[in-house]
């Protein structure tokens, strides 16, 4: 985003005139309406939608109108690739038959992948605790079965992906993929436990010889490594042992940590690293710790600039459909038991260190 996208967006927010075309004035002067699919061979830059957190109720078959209206937000401003944190469908209850499983699956193909896919924009997922939770008793899967049709889903899909997987094994579950300016590792956080040998993979993965050195660095899995919303700051709802998955990550220069589940969204640093906390897409808006603020439904639009190297956020408040200022959001969010996280800028440099 040039400054005097960045100018015009904070007068427009700064203002008290709200209205359907503030949100087109600002991409229309930023300039953002120039990127997305038909600039995919420009690798100089780079617009990705994030998504997390669409479910409804349990077993539902279809999307609250904050998802439809964010689907419809990203059909307009075609980023090149859309990366969702998780919670697609609304599954961990063992009590959904395989058939249920499968129709919220086609649910979510009917109102969100497929639209996004014929529009020439992509999605890359990771699975969330609703979807396929890696819980374990006793040694196996608690979700066995919503994992098994998760699967079977993106098995189907998988081909969409092709082209930039560079390990897939694992795929949709844990997976790294690349495009010239980006690579992406995607982790399987759908429940607390990272465990060793997926944490050896994650540092493996991080060092692929196909990562370039100027590549965006994402790494996205649904479960953040520390606290953000009122009722998440307790075991279960965070990775455990984040501190240990951090030194891995801030080692190999990671420059976002993509995170959902907490229904709330807060940029911020912490234990060295840039997070981005996305909100909830559909319903179930959170408190962030600490403060009065409910995170409304929300979607981010990231947009990259490699010869400038300057990344910049800007995060729809999907009811009113208007940018989010970060200034309302708490300058640091602080509970007993987890990491510290501070509120960051929506611009940063790639490559610069926390
Ligand atoms: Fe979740």
């Amino acid at each position: 985003m040039k400054q005097t996208g960045r100018r015009t967006f904070l007068r427009l927010i700064a203002g008290a005139a709200v209205s359907g075309s503030v949100l087109d004035g600002f991409f229309r002067k930023s300039g953002s309406q120039q990127l997305g699919p038909a600039s995919a061979q420009n690798a100089d830059k780079l617009k990705l939608g994030l998504i997390s957190d669409l479910n409804g109720s349990y077993g539902s078959t279809n999307y609250s109108n904050s998802v439809q209206r964010g689907v419809s937000l990203l059909m307009q401003q075609q980023p090149d690739l859309v990366l969702c944190a998780g919670d697609m469908v609304a599954g961990q209850k063992r009590s959904l038959t395989n058939s249920q499983l499968k129709a919220m699956w086609a649910g979510f193909e009917h109102s969100v992948r497929a639209p996004l896919q014929k529009a020439g924009i992509p999605l890359l997922p990771a699975i969330g605790n609703h979807d396929g939770s890696s819980q374990q008793h006793q040694g196996r899967w608690i979700y066995g079965r919503e994992r098994q049709q998760a699967d079977l889903f993106w098995g189907q899909h998988r081909g969409d992906l092709q082209s930039g997987f560079i390990e897939n094994e694992r795929f949709p579950f844990q997976y790294a993929w690349r495009r010239p300016g980006l690579f992406v590792v995607v982790v399987d956080a759908s429940s607390a436990n990272v465990d060793s040998s997926q944490r050896q993979w994650i540092e493996s993965a991080l060092s692929s010889p196909y990562r370039q050195p100027d590549d965006l660095c994402l790494v996205m899995g649904h479960l953040p490594l520390t606290a953000f919303s009122e009722g998440r700051a307790r075991a279960g709802e965070c990775i455990t042992n984040s501190q240990g998955l951090a030194i891995v990550l801030r080692r190999a220069r990671v420059d976002l940590v993509i995170s959902g589940h907490h229904h709330a969204w807060y940029p911020s640093e912490s234990m060295g690293l840039r997070l981005l906390s996305l909100g909830a897409m559909g319903s179930g808006p959170r408190r962030i710790i600490g403060s009065g603020v409910i995170s409304p439904p929300s979607l981010t639009l990231l947009e990259w600039s490699r010869p400038s190297g300057l990344i910049s956020e800007t995060t729809i408040d999907l009811n009113s459909m208007q940018p989010i200022t970060a200034d309302r959001l708490p300058v640091q969010v602080d509970v007993a038991g987890f990491a510290q996280a501070r509120r960051r800028s929506l611009q940063w440099q790639r490559g610069s260190l926390i």
